[in-house]
């Protein structure tokens, strides 16, 4: 079973984020830039919230407000549940799944270690899969499956 930490090993630890007084428009920006779905929000090097494309599409557009008139902290999720390095993916998809989320920050000892998404989640599971079939092929064939 794959662990937060080997995604983080692949994807790196970086974590994009923005303070909450950042304009919507202007977390909207960063995200198209870096191809992201969501940011972490961090006042005074805590973290406050997260916001996702999912809170503005809700709590912006669906409201009739717009983006450089709204502050990141009117709509991000204040409540941000998070994974440690060493839990699995599997904990990682029934949290995501039980709480309709796509992104967990990782902690290790109270500090910021990375961020990962359910499309990191879900390779995870599959790359775990590919490997475990590989290796029943090779038993069952006695040949190493070459495919790839
Ligand atoms: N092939 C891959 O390795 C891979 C991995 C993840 C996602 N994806 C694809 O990207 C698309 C969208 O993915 P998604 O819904 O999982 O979410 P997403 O678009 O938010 O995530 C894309 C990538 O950016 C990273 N990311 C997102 N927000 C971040 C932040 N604030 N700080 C640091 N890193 C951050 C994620 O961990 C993920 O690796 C899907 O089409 C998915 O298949 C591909």
């Amino acid at each position: 079973m794959k662990t937060v930490n080997e995604i983080l090993k692949l994807k790196g630890s970086d974590v994009f984020s923005v303070s909450p007084d950042t304009t919507v428009y202007d977390a909207l920006r960063i995200m198209a830039d870096k191809q992201i779905g969501a940011l972490l929000v961090v006042d005074e090097g805590e973290v406050s919230g997260i916001m996702s494309e999912r809170d503005y599409a809700r709590k912006v557009i669906l409201q009739g407000k717009l983006s450089k008139d709204t502050l990141v902290r009117e709509i991000m999720s204040p409540r941000v549940l998070f994974v440690t390095k060493e839990q699995s993916t599997e904990d990682c998809m029934a949290l995501m799944i039980n709480k309709r989320i796509r992104h967990l920050p990782v902690f290790e000892n109270e500090r910021l270690a990375g961020l990962i998404s359910i499309g990191d989640v879900v390779k995870a599971v599959i790359d775990e899969k590919e490997f475990t079939i590989d290796q029943l092929v090779n038993y069952i064939t006695g040949k190493p499956n070459l495919k790839q």
